[in-house]
């Protein structure tokens, strides 16, 4: 039985050598979710497609031509470009009528309200200096957003509105897209000259589904993909199970 010990031998240099290989392709994924490639143009609809619950606001990005300035501003501009991306739910939530009751250069303020004319990582957003410009303007000048950060909870208000930024669709420079549980109604369209159609102003208090967050207190804007480790895991259950049947043998 001299050959157990030659197999062991020869066994464990294999399965050291998978594991050699494994570990490069371990650190190269882990870093970031797939990277696209960065010189075709960005596909806004795209990104919130994929992601299935923004039909509302994909709509609206081609009805406004919004979604359009943002690809050619996105190719143009060193800044990098944000968006404030609401739900379908968040849409669905507002005041009936307060959408219809927008004319088209009002949708077009809307719209541009999401939108920042400059990238936005979260950390950035925990310590900028407020308001923030958007894209969206008026008689008053550009309107605002306000972003308040703690830990690394971050939350955008209007004055109207005050919203958790759940959820990081996109954190890659030159643009990056957040998930908004509410819509960002400007007090320059929903403030104090309340027409008919004007929503009740910012229904945070009491238990409305603004306090949606699915995940850990603290991890709340972690990107997801830490896939990677399941990779060496497995490996080194490999090469435990093949020198258990070595030694078997
Ligand atoms: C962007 O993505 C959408 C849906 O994912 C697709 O229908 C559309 O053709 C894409 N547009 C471009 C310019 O690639
Ligand atoms: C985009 O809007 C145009 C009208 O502005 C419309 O003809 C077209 O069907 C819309 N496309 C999508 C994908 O909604
Ligand atoms: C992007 O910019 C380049 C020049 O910087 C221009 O040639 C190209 O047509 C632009 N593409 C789009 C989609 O605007
Ligand atoms: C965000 O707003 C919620 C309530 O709307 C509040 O409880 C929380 O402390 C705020 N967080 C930050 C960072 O301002
Ligand atoms: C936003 O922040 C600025 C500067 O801190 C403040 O003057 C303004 O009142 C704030 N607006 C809202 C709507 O919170
Ligand atoms: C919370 O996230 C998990 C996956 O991380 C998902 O399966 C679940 O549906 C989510 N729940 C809500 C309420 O979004």
């Amino acid at each position: 039985m001299a050959s157990t010990p030659l197999s062991l031998i020869l066994l464990t240099l294999i399965n050291l050598q998978l594991l050699l290989l494994l570990s490069p392709q371990t650190q190269a994924q882990t870093p970031s979710a797939p990277a696209p490639s960065p010189s075709g143009p960005i596909n806004v609809t795209g990104i919130l497609d994929k992601n299935g619950q923004y039909t509302t606001l994909i709509r609206l990005l081609n009805e406004t031509q919004v979604g359009n300035q943002i690809v050619s501003q996105l190719n143009s501009s060193t800044e990098g470009m944000s968006l404030f991306a609401p739900t379908d739910n968040a849409f669905n939530n507002l005041a009936s009528g307060a959408l219809n009751g927008l004319n088209d250069q009002q949708k077009v303020q809307l719209v541009q309200y999401h939108v920042t004319p400059k990238y936005y990582s979260v950390s950035d957003l925990l310590t900028v200096s407020n308001p923030v410009r958007t894209q969206a303007s008026g008689a008053t000048g550009v309107w605002g957003l306000n972003f308040t950060g703690k830990g690394n909870q971050v939350n955008v208000s209007t004055g109207l509105v005050v919203t958790q930024i759940n959820n990081l669709l996109r954190q890659q420079f030159p643009f990056a897209v957040y998930q908004v549980d509410q819509v960002l109604l400007p007090e320059e369209l929903f403030g104090a000259k309340p027409p008919a159609s004007a929503p009740a102003p910012a229904k945070t208090p009491s238990g409305s589904p603004n306090t949606k967050t699915n995940s850990t207190a603290g991890g709340a804007l972690a990107p997801t993909g830490a896939g990677g480790r399941n990779l060496v895991g497995w490996g080194l259950a490999l090469v435990l199970g093949l020198a258990c049947m070595a030694a078997l043998s």
